[in-house]
């Protein structure tokens, strides 16, 4: 664990994430990667991760293009199966999906055929614990308001801008009110305005129910303005560079939005900015390291 600077003053107004509750997400000694069976190779996207998520954290991840955060997030989520170490949610190894878990994909990942609050309902229509008609359109309603798209119900994803379509994806994660929220580039195609409306609401949504969120970001400031902590990824093969504990105290949306402007804040971004410029032009170098024979 690295802290930056020595400043302890601003501590949260939440107890710290990071030494309170029980770790609900164990991610240990992973190794993932992909096979390609046409030419025989395997791609090492993530190396030696060890990470523990406690219960109600917000750990926000950063790093450079293709250094593994998707393919970190999706095994948490249970759609990639580590090549080696193991994924945990509350000491049980992940073996799939689960509703315990919800995933906003990076691509939106809507089904084209169905109208907005049909691709809302999705998430929770074929459940063990049926939840009654009235009860879903009621939840359904209240996803898509929290999202800003009262009144696209009946639209379809193809009558949408990209900025509304990640929203879908936003409503569809919340409604069904998972433990863990897991959040790929959720902001990704809205707007500056949007994003930080989005982001404040985000915060309170979190901070009323509690949920655990896991959330890749490629925006220091939005790592820093919503996480506990924030995960820095090396260039790939993935690994970790540093945990940044935020020390900054919440909720930090409020009406004069000062946040920002704190020294402390200043000091975690230009802290975050030379880390990742690192990486970046260690990925170039990567590159052509890569050229001249990389395999597994
Ligand atoms: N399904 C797949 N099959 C083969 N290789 C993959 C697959 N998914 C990802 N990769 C490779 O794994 C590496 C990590 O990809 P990943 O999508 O996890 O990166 P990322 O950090 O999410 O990048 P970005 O910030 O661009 O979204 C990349 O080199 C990518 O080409
Ligand atoms: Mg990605």
């Amino acid at each position: 664990m690295v802290h930056v600077g020595s400043h302890e003053t601003d501590r949260p107004a939440k107890e710290h994430a990071n030494t309170a509750g029980s770790t609900l997400i164990e991610v240990a000694e992973v190794n993932a990667g992909y096979d390609n069976q046409r030419e025989r190779t395997r791609l090492i996207a993530l190396r030696d991760i060890s990470l523990k998520v406690t219960q109600g954290e917000f750990l926000a991840i950063v790093g450079p293009s293709g250094c593994g955060k998707t393919t970190l997030i999706n095994m948490i989520a249970g759609f990639v199966k580590p090549l080696s170490g193991v994924v945990k949610v509350r000491g049980v190894p992940v073996d799939g999906p689960g509703a315990d878990r919800a995933m906003v994909f990076q691509d939106y990942a809507l089904l084209p055929w169905r109208t907005v609050e049909r691709n809302v309902e999705f998430a929770i229509e074929n459940r063990r614990g049926h939840v009654p008609k009235p009860e879903r359109r009621a939840r359904i309603a209240n996803a898509l308001q929290l999202v800003g798209l009262a009144g696209f119900e009946k639209s379809y994803p193809h009558e949408l801008s990209g900025g509304m379509r990640q929203r879908v994806g936003i409503a569809r994660a919340l409604v069904g009110e998972p433990e863990i929220l897991l959040m790929d580039e959720p902001f990704g195609a809205v707007d500056a305005m949007t994003r930080e409306a989005m982001q404040a609401e985000l915060e309170k949504i979190i901070a009323e129910t509690r949920q655990t969120v896991v959330f890749i970001t490629h925006s220091i400031d939005e790592a820093i303005t919503l996480g506990d902590r924030i995960v820095v990824v090396s260039s790939r093969p993935g690994t970790i560079r540093e945990i940044i504990d935020i020390d900054l105290p919440r909720p930090r949306f409020d009406e004069r939005n000062d946040i920002k402007r704190s020294a402390r804040f200043g000091e975690i971004r230009s802290h975050l900015w030379k880390l990742l410029s690192d990486e970046a032009l260690g990925a170039k170098w990567g590159s052509v390291a890569r050229q001249e024979g990389e395999t597994a």
